[in-house]
């Protein structure tokens, strides 16, 4: 029996299988709204068999959108049209889960297809990043942000709060909270970012106080029975690993205890001077150590999607769910030719009726 056709149950919520789809920006929406693309996108993923899908990063306010086509959930039109994608990968047989997201310094970009850089100086589509601190990401994100008064930190919490409701009434059942890849949250942890001298920039304690404060805010907002998780980079692999690993192991388990419920393990993208070991399930043995050393479920990403190498992750206990993303735009019913190559039976019940049925007859592609 392939254990990631295995059902996974956190809090009130089970997912069917043990395969999710992780958010996946668009950068397709104008003024943070969903349109067409995204409706058509997320219910097509949704269809494809997964137990889980999230939508993408969902800038909590407007200089929280990495580009000028993210999604957005600071008001209620935007979230009306959220509730319409929840209810569609739901009644297509997922759990409609949501990441919300503030990009700090690395906001106000091109999309990756259009340079991947900051929007230069003077140019009308961008506007002022915030961060910890007043230090440029570098390399292809020159911007300097502003360094956030404490204002500032407590209007964003805030914010994440107000999106955490809005997630919530839209009928998003599990919620991601994005502190990793060196977006907002990820930037008052690293200390590649974060040079503040305060209550929030020091030593771990005070590197880990936005997260925490933020993390505490939402936790009293979002449904005790629905998972809240957030995606956290653990690791820069900049040469100080075992040092970052140690502190994010050590937040990860103040953040349990005050009731996150899984981590995505990712990696921090705090700075370009990084030497990432890519290659087929890198992450494993790290999200493992997060599962041992934290003792809480974890889920991970970044080339898992072969089905020895999927199957391996969760069977061997290394994750409780495999996130799978690129392979899901190449094929989005990536997850029938999952169940295909590990033999479960009848895979194409993995799919919707009107689709596993003709499937089940004539078994294409086995
Ligand atoms: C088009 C695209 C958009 C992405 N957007 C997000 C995002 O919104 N939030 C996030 O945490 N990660 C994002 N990622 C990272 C993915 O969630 C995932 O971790 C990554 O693609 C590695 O998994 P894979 O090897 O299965 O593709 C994105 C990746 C891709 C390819």
């Amino acid at each position: 029996m392939a254990q990631l056709f295995t059902p996974f149950t956190l809090k009130s919520v089970t997912l069917k299988n043990r395969i999710a789809v992780p958010p996946m920006c668009q950068y397709s929406a104008v003024d943070g709204l969903v349109n067409d693309w995204h409706r058509v996108h997320y219910a097509g993923l949704a269809r494809g068999g997964a137990g889980l899908v999230i939508v993408e990063a969902t800038a909590v306010a407007p200089e929280g959108r990495i580009t000028p086509g993210d999604l957005g959930i600071w008001n209620d039109e935007q979230a009306a049209e959220l509730a319409n994608i929840a209810k569609a990968i739901k009644e297509a047989g997922a759990v409609p889960g949501i990441q919300i997201a503030h990009a700090g310094r690395k906001a106000s970009a091109n999309a990756p297809w259009e340079g991947d850089d900051h929007i230069p100086e003077g140019d009308a589509r961008g506007w002022e990043t915030l961060s910890p601190s007043a230090v440029a990401f570098g390399k292809n994100l020159p911007k300097v942000p502003k360094a956030m008064t404490k204002a500032d930190i407590q209007r964003v919490t805030e914010d994440f709060v107000a999106a955490a409701r809005r997630a919530r009434d839209a009928g998003f059942e599990w919620l991601e909270l994005h502190f990793a890849h060196g977006y907002l949250a990820q930037s008052f942890f690293s200390v590649h970012a974060n040079q503040r001298t305060d209550e929030y920039g020091g030593d771990f304690t005070g590197r880990s106080r936005f997260l925490i404060e933020t993390f505490d805010a939402v936790r009293a907002e979002w449904p005790q029975e629905l998972p809240l998780t957030a995606r956290f980079g653990v690791i820069e692999y900049d040469g100080r690993d075992e040092e970052t690993l140690s502190e994010a192991i050590a937040l990860t388990n103040i953040l349990r205890e005050k009731g996150l419920d899984m981590l995505n393990v990712s990696v921090g993208f705090s700075t370009p001077d990084s030497n990432i070991p890519w290659g087929p399930g890198f992450l494993a043995p790290v999200a493992r150590r997060v599962r041992n050393e934290a003792d809480l479920p974890v889920a991970s990403s970044w080339g898992v999607e072969a089905a020895s190498v999927a199957e391996r992750c969760i069977a061997e206990g290394d994750m409780d769910l495999v996130m799978i993303g690129r392979a899901m735009l190449a094929d989005p019913h990536y997850s029938y030719r999952l169940a295909q190559q590990l033999q479960v039976e009848k895979p194409s019940w993995v799919l919707p009726a009107p689709y596993a049925h003709w499937l089940e007859r004539y078994r294409i592609g086995e």
